[in-house]
């Protein structure tokens, strides 16, 4: 056991309440149910949400990551919501737990995480950032905002505990190999990855003293029948303030929403809109992508929250900004760049198309 604090956040869509859209309240209760007798004696803490259809479990704990204990306290949790879910013929019951045979870590099975261990500073605020209906290079342009964009974070300017800047650890999707670049002496070396986020995504972020400032839920993919499968709605963990980005250095980015891929059937891309949990729930086109952020205080290790951040009316030009973009985006239907490319879209019948009709090509 350490005197370090663990964070870990877990989400896994188990089953969508109507169609992909939300999660229903009895199986809300059954992840806090279960925490709550089964964690007694691990978990300094936890916080159960959702957002549209995947349910977000956040947890504190000394157990380090990768906890062999916790990640099998989740994976039971998740199955348990799974039975609720079976029960109420909840759309796609159990879709995000993988296989059968698990073997004491979640990695790789199907739900996503992120996690982080830290000695708890004498104040410390964290922001979680949960999506819906996008990938995880969806933070790739906030983050590089947060922890490299002077235009965006003035701390990097003016603050002398920032000014030496951040590391970024970026992962290869495909290759599954990490790079870590130094800033801003390699931001254009950065650049380069962090604008291919369908492939580059950054993983962490560190101080120049390597303290962990973020983590996101990002996993390698999986080539299954010729395509990569595996990356889905991410989460994400931001420590704040006395030297690393204040919080309104960190929800700064998501005032002017930019576009990733996801929504409809995971083959377009749409601005993402940042919105209270309440608003949480996808409908228009199954979407558009959205984000929420839950603001906690650690006191030594309890959860003292959330705020919900992004209920803010500071943040409804940007909800205005998302929809016009999604008004005008969805004018395009079938036709890119709403719709993805070809080898980017999680559905397509092109195969079955260019088989049928490969007689006809002259
Ligand atoms: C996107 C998403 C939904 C589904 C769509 C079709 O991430 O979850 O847009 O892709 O509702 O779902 P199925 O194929 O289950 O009918
Ligand atoms: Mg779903
Ligand atoms: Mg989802």
């Amino acid at each position: 056991m350490s005197s370090k604090i663990t964070l870990s956040v877990f989400k896994a869509d188990v089953g969508g309440f109507v169609g992909h859209g939300s999660v229903h309240p009895d199986m809300l209760k059954k992840a806090e149910d279960t925490l709550g007798q089964d964690g007694m004696d691990l978990l300094i803490d936890f916080f159960v949400t959702h957002v549209g259809d995947d349910i977000n479990l956040v947890l504190t704990h000394r157990e380090g990551v990768d906890a062999e204990n916790i990640h099998t306290l989740v994976w039971n949790t998740f199955l348990k919501c799974t039975e609720v879910a079976k029960t109420l013929k909840m759309y796609g019951a159990g879709q995000d737990l993988l296989s059968h045979g698990f073997s004491g870590n979640i990695k790789g099975m199907g739900p996503g995480i992120a996690e982080m261990e830290f000695e708890e500073r004498p104040s410390e605020p964290v922001i979680i950032f949960m999506a819906d209906k996008t990938e995880p290079g969806a933070w790739n342009f906030p983050l590089y905002k947060i922890f490299a964009d002077p235009f965006n974070t003035i701390g990097l300017v003016i603050d002398p505990k920032m000014h030496e800047g951040f590391s970024f650890e970026v992962l290869d999707l495909i290759e599954d190999k990490s790079v870590k670049f130094s800033c801003p002496e390699e931001l254009y070396d950065l650049l380069i990855f962090l604008g291919a986020s369908n492939r580059y995504v950054v993983r962490s972020v560190f101080t120049k003293n390597k303290e962990i400032a973020a983590v996101s839920s990002t996993q390698k993919m999986n080539q299954m029948a010729g395509r990569y499968v595996g990356k889905d709605d991410p989460v994400l963990i931001v420590r704040c303030q006395s030297g690393l980005p204040a919080v309104g250095e960190v929800l700064e980015p998501f005032a002017n929403p930019h576009l990733v891929t996801g929504w409809m059937r995971g083959s377009h891309y749409g601005p993402i809109i940042p919105v209270s949990q309440k608003q949480a729930v996808p409908t228009r086109f199954d979407g558009p992508p959205r984000v929420i952020a839950m603001g906690f205080q650690l006191a030594n290790g309890r959860l003292i929250g959330p705020q919900d951040l992004f209920a803010d009316v500071a943040f409804d030009r940007a909800r205005e900004k998302a929809l016009e973009i999604a008004d005008y985006i969805r004018q395009l239907g079938p036709f890119e760049p709403h719709r993805l490319p070809l080898d980017e879209m999680e559905y397509t019948t092109m195969p079955l198309v260019m088989e049928r009709l490969k007689n006809r090509f002259k």
